[in-house]
């Protein structure tokens, strides 16, 4: 029988995380170098929607699962817009090269993959910004506030200036850059971040609403060099500057902090953390001959893995 098989790739915000909660201009890019994917395959038996996800170890039938369970809202919403109410009689499996819950948009594509192949099932044509939407209901489940960034860039699949409830702006990138992407090996608890940074603002509106607004000069800053194809140091240092930010927010950590320093000592531009914090991942931007450099540095200073990509002019 036919296999259906979507993919989508894995994200990092190069500028204005858990500002951009707060309305704050933020900038992401896809990374194409990890991803998730999803085959579907009509199975003929009368037994409904059977979902296997090995690298979480599950196997289970879409009827069985939680109100809470991520893959089967979305899987609910996206056969609802099909108006595909008659049971689903599939095999779904689910895999990613994304590491999960380290900031770098796991339950963001995997949601975009389900959709695309869904729509691929039904032979329904569905546009980036309808995917973006149903994706979008799926991360309430991680946070409740979520902004929006991480369903925008991966259904996009494009880099993005991005504001909360505003259209999306695309962004052009003038000149490729590269990145290393450097992973702390610890999950980024999203929710557990930005409830932080929350009942911070709210203890001291002041305070916190100038760290957002800096954090959002800074990412509008960045957005004219990379279009410019602007120096890569000057990008690199908008970068140590966001990081000071964050940290000044409280969402940087030990692990994260030893990484951006490794990172900055073997000749990075620049670095920060990306995504909530406490964890996940950091990034460096590099110049091409640094990279391998300032890899095995990351690695030396304890990272559990580390990505090496470029983002193309566009
Ligand atoms: C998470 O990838 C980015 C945050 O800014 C949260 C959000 O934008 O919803 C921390």
């Amino acid at each position: 029988m036919k296999d259906y098989r979507a993919t989508a790739p894995g994200k990092v915000i190069l500028f204005g995380e858990h500002a951009v909660v707060y309305h704050q201009p933020a900038i992401a890019v896809p990374v194409t170098t990890v991803q998730a994917k999803v085959d579907l395959q009509a199975t003929g038996e009368n037994s409904g929607l059977r979902i296997i996800a090995p690298d979480l170890g599950r196997d289970y039938r879409l009827a069985e699962a939680e109100a809470d369970d991520a893959l089967a809202l979305i899987i609910r919403l996206t056969l609802a817009r099909f108006q595909q109410v008659e049971s689903l009689q599939a095999t779904l499996i689910v895999t990613s090269t994304i590491p999960l819950g380290r900031g770098l948009g796991s339950g963001a594509a995997i949601s975009t993959a389900v959709v695309r192949a869904l729509a691929q099932f039904y032979g329904q044509q569905i546009t980036p910004a309808a995917i973006s939407d149903l994706v979008y209901e799926v991360e309430k489940l991680y946070h409740g506030t979520p902004s929006g960034i991480d369903n925008t860039v991966i259904a996009y699949e494009q880099p993005v200036y991005f504001i909360r409830q505003q259209p999306i702006e695309r962004l052009p990138v003038g000149r490729a850059f590269i990145l290393v992407v450097g992973d702390t090996g610890q999950v980024s608890p999203t929710h557990k971040a930005v409830g932080h940074v929350r009942r911070q603002w709210q203890a001291d509106p002041q305070r916190f609403e100038s760290l957002f607004a800096e954090a959002g000069r800074i990412a509008a800053t960045a957005r004219t060099i990379i279009e410019q194809g602007g120096p890569g140091a000057t990008l690199g240092a908008l970068m140590n500057d966001n990081q000071a930010v964050l940290a000044a927010m409280g969402v940087s950590s030990p692990e994260l902090d030893r990484l951006i320093e490794a990172a900055r000592q073997a000749g990075a531009w620049g670095a920060k953390l990306s995504g909530a914090g406490w964890g996940g991942n950091m990034i460096a931007l590099v110049e091409p001959e640094a990279a391998a450099a300032v890899s095995d540095a990351l690695l030396k200073a304890g990272a559990t893995g580390c990505i090496i990509t470029e983002v193309a002019p566009s």
